[in-house]
């Protein structure tokens, strides 16, 4: 008996000292002190000894049992030490390398501009206004002073949601919600998208305007030209030439386009201007009274300029882009150029 405890002894304590892991270790303990291991095995057998031996073999039995307990939770300790050595090893951090350099986001061109244009108005003295991109017919047309039969308004120009809402075709309905929530003296730019059925190299059925406005007692023509003007040499430099040309819209009259000299030829003339040597950039005007009637507006003794452009005509004048779609492309080789 003595000598089959102390082989299993032996052998326990060697095998405990070559398992590599916890689960192996459980398996052997159970293997030699488990209900069905090698030591209880012994313990159970105890039964056929003499009355006189039991109390050795017992007690013998007990502490080779408290021995291979010990070596155990001794081995257990050791394994969860090296577990954390290497766990610790493997997740080491070198502090000296040189970190992941960031890639870093770019705002788009078209936001860009707009952001500088509305910097240019805020400047002097303009708000800003937004409004919703699916307007009302009266909204978008006829609070504007264009008529039902009014070739804007023709399918080819206008996706209609129903017969009385549409995608807003420009910004100009912002004046009009503007004006119908405030009175006199306003000054304002709503910059926004817009919506148009059309789609080549100049023209995209989703683009952007920026429209602006101001009312107020005694407003002139020598208003629009100087406010216009200071914004063109704000954006475009001071060394542009600025020319305004007689033109027509519904709800402006008079009404003026504005062109600035050729940014491609100097003004000689090439392709881009037609050999005009001039670009158009903007429409403008006087707000026509019959804009006023609409808002409530007392067109006896307010008056107020108007004008709109589109942002991606003047952000190509300004970069020299000469492909609309690449604004809309998003390929990451253009857009990093702003
Ligand atoms: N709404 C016009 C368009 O989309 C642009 C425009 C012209 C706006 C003259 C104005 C204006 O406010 O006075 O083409």
């Amino acid at each position: 008996m003595k000598d089959k405890l102390s082989k299993i002894e032996e052998e326990a304590l060697q095998a405990v000292t070559v398992v590599t892991s916890e689960v192996e270790l459980q398996q052997l303990r159970a293997r030699y002190l488990g209900r069905k291991g090698e030591i209880t095995a012994v313990m159970k057998g105890m039964g056929q000894l003499s009355p006189e031996e039991r109390p050795l073999a017992g007690a013998l039995a007990n502490e080779v049992k408290d021995r291979l307990e010990t070596a155990f939770a001794v081995r257990q300790e050791s394994l969860r030490q090296e577990l954390m050595q290497q766990k610790l090893a493997s997740e080491s951090l070198d502090v000296t390398l040189p970190g992941r350099k960031q890639g870093r986001g770019y705002k788009h061109p078209i936001t860009q501009v707009t952001e500088e244009v509305v910097a240019i108005f805020s400047a002097l003295g303009f708000g800003v206004a937004e409004g919703p991109e699916i307007e009302k017919d009266f909204y978008n047309f006829e609070a504007l002073n264009i008529p039902k039969d009014h070739p804007a308004r023709d399918m080819q120009d206008t996706f209609y949601v129903s017969e009385e809402v549409v995608l807003r075709t420009h910004t100009s309905p912002v004046q009009i919600r503007t004006m119908l929530e405030q009175e006199p003296p306003v000054r304002v730019v709503a910059p926004g998208t817009v919506y148009r059925r059309d789609s080549d190299v100049t023209h995209s059925p989703m683009f952007h305007q920026i429209e602006g406005f101001l009312v107020d007692e005694r407003v002139t023509f020598g208003d629009l030209k100087g406010i216009l003007t200071t914004f063109i040499t704000e954006f475009f430099g001071s060394n542009v030439d600025v020319r305004f040309r007689p033109s027509f819209f519904p709800f402006t009259e008079p009404s003026a386009e504005v062109d600035i000299q050729c940014v491609i030829c100097g003004g000689s003339g090439c392709r881009v201007c037609g050999q005009t040597g001039w670009l158009e950039i903007l429409g403008s005007g006087m707000i026509d009274p019959e804009v006023f009637k609409s808002v409530n507006y007392d067109p006896e003794k307010y008056s107020g300029f108007a004008f709109g452009m589109g942002i991606e005509r003047i952000a190509m004048l300004k970069y020299g882009v000469n492909d609309l779609r690449l604004f809309f492309e998003n390929d990451l080789r253009f857009l990093k150029q702003f």
